[in-house]
């Protein structure tokens, strides 16, 4: 059949997706990058706010149309991920038309299941919402890897989330924290680099309780496995996300001073500068150990940079308590971030929390707050006009002749003068201009030619 897979939400249903992309192709499958040149339509959703759930279901309508014209009686429309996860049932009453449900942990049973669809059979067993993470690794690690590598890519370390923040659906959607082991993690990042890429972002929602097993047994922490993967010939940067400012700890602080391919960018999810706040989201931590963290960050090294997640609006934020998340913001000084109003999730504790925030005083406070974290990225790149970044070219940029890619800092950068360089190159470029959200450089001294010949792809960590 001909496949195509629309990812919404996070990074780690990307990785998902590409997974998915990698089973179907082993299987003799074709991808599309358009709907409609496919017979096979999956939709791998994020139900994290209720937008992203309205997404879901006007993509929906434009499948079903898609499928009534269809001519052939094999085209399947799949919905997985973590809508699917949490109400099924829901689904399937509003949208009878399509033919699976996967949840994030079964995804691995498209393989088994498509054939089945095509013929027609088994359809009253197509919910699929109740395997383990382990089974769907195993099923990852025995299929292997088919989709073209970009330059950077993503590499799932751990699944689900132990921490039950009010506010948060994941970890009813992905369910309990689950680390993949030491080795199974090496050899998927070996085979990506031989692959050519260059850069892997490690993924878990709080990689920092990263505790898989290392060959002899032991449990590893993500320091530990950092090094061990910082030691891959042709890996040239590593990152990982996302980190919860309760366990981070110093000695991955120390290896952002050593490990020299751990870019020095972490984002850091805050989500509140009200101590108050903070206790009502369980997030367990206050304001003084967020600005602890910092500065141990920054002590071991200097130029660390920083990114966060807000939400405003949650139950009971008060005038004051919003003015002390500007008062963080304020003494932090992030290089970029992401804001959100609150939205009540269903079967979350905050959704039934009294005291909840208008919209339109979540709309002035999300307003405000975006404000100064603008105005706080272009400060930060304003400061590297007239500097030096380095940056690995990802893609082909939106005018001819320009290539653009990431700084070590994690800014969009735009190299005006490519000729001569290619996708995938490391080049120091020197930055004369900065915009709202990006740099522009010029004149460039390239650090690693890239010897693979590739198309333009935007890469995993274009898509966060
Ligand atoms: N595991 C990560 C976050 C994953 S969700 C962490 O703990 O930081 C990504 C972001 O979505 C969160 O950081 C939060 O800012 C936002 N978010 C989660 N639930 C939300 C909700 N109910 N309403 C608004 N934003 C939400
Ligand atoms: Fe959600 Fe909190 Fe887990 Fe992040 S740490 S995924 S916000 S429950
Ligand atoms: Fe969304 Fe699920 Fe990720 S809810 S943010 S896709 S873990």
């Amino acid at each position: 059949m001909h496949f195509y897979i629309k990812s919404y939400g996070c990074q780690m249903n990307v990785y998902d997706s590409q997974r998915m992309g990698d089973i179907l192709i082993s299987l003799g499958h074709k991808q599309e990058d358009q709907a409609e040149n496919a017979n096979l339509l999956i939709f791998n959703t994020c139900s994290i706010r209720e937008k992203a759930d309205d997404k879901l279901f006007s993509d929906l309508g434009r499948a079903k149309v898609l499928k009534d014209k269809s001519s052939e009686n094999d085209f399947i429309i799949v919905v997985a991920g973590c809508v699917a996860q949490t109400r099924p049932e829901d689904l399937l009453a509003r949208h009878p038309y399509v033919d699976m449900i996967l949840g994030p942990q079964s995804i691995q049973s498209i393989s088994e299941r498509i054939d089945d669809l095509i013929k027609n059979k088994n359809l009253d067993t197509l919910i699929l919402t109740d395997q383990k993470a382990s089974d769907k690794f195993e099923k990852f690690n025995k299929t292997g890897s088919f989709a073209e590598k970009s330059v950077s890519e993503y590499l799932t370390i751990q699944e689900g989330c132990d921490n039950f923040c009010t506010y948060c659906v994941v970890p009813h959607t992905r369910g309990r924290e689950f680390s993949r082991s030491v080795k199974e993690i090496t050899a998927e990042a070996k085979s990506l680099v031989a692959n050519g890429v260059k850069e892997i972002t490690l993924l878990g929602q709080n990689v920092n309780s990263y505790n898989g097993v290392d060959e002899s047994g032991e449990t590893s922490r993500l320091s530990r496995l950092l090094w061990e993967l910082s030691s891959i010939e042709g890996l040239k940067r590593l990152r990982y996300t996302t980190s919860n400012p309760k366990d981070v700890d110093e000695d991955i602080a120390k290896a952002h001073r050593d490990i020299d391919i751990l870019m020095p960018f972490l984002h850091l999810p805050v989500q509140s500068g009200s101590d108050e706040i903070l206790r009502k989201m369980n997030r367990k931590y206050g304001r003084e150990r967020y600005f602890e963290v910092i500065d141990m960050l920054r002590s071991y090294r200097p130029d660390m940079a920083f990114s966060s997640d807000f939400i405003v609006g949650f139950p009971g934020e008060t005038d004051q308590d919003f003015e002390d998340t500007l008062d963080l913001v304020k003494k932090v000084k992030f290089s970029q971030a992401y804001s959100f109003k609150y939205s009540p999730r269903p079967n979350t504790p905050a959704a039934k929390m009294k005291n909840q925030v208008s919209g339109d005083v979540k709309a002035g406070r999300l307003q405000r707050l975006q404000d100064l974290l603008n105005q706080q990225q272009s400060d930060f790149n304003s400061s590297f006009v007239g500097r030096e970044v380095e940056v690995l070219l990802a893609k082909e940029g939106r005018h001819s002749g320009q290539l653009a890619g990431r700084s070590e800092y994690f800014q969009a950068v735009t190299v005006g003068n490519s000729d001569g360089l290619n996708i995938g190159d490391i080049v120091k470029v020197r930055v004369t201009n900065a915009v709202s959200h990006s740099l522009i450089g010029e004149e460039y001294q390239i650090e690693e030619k890239c010897e693979i010949k590739r198309k333009s792809k935007v890469g995993g960590i274009d898509e966060c």
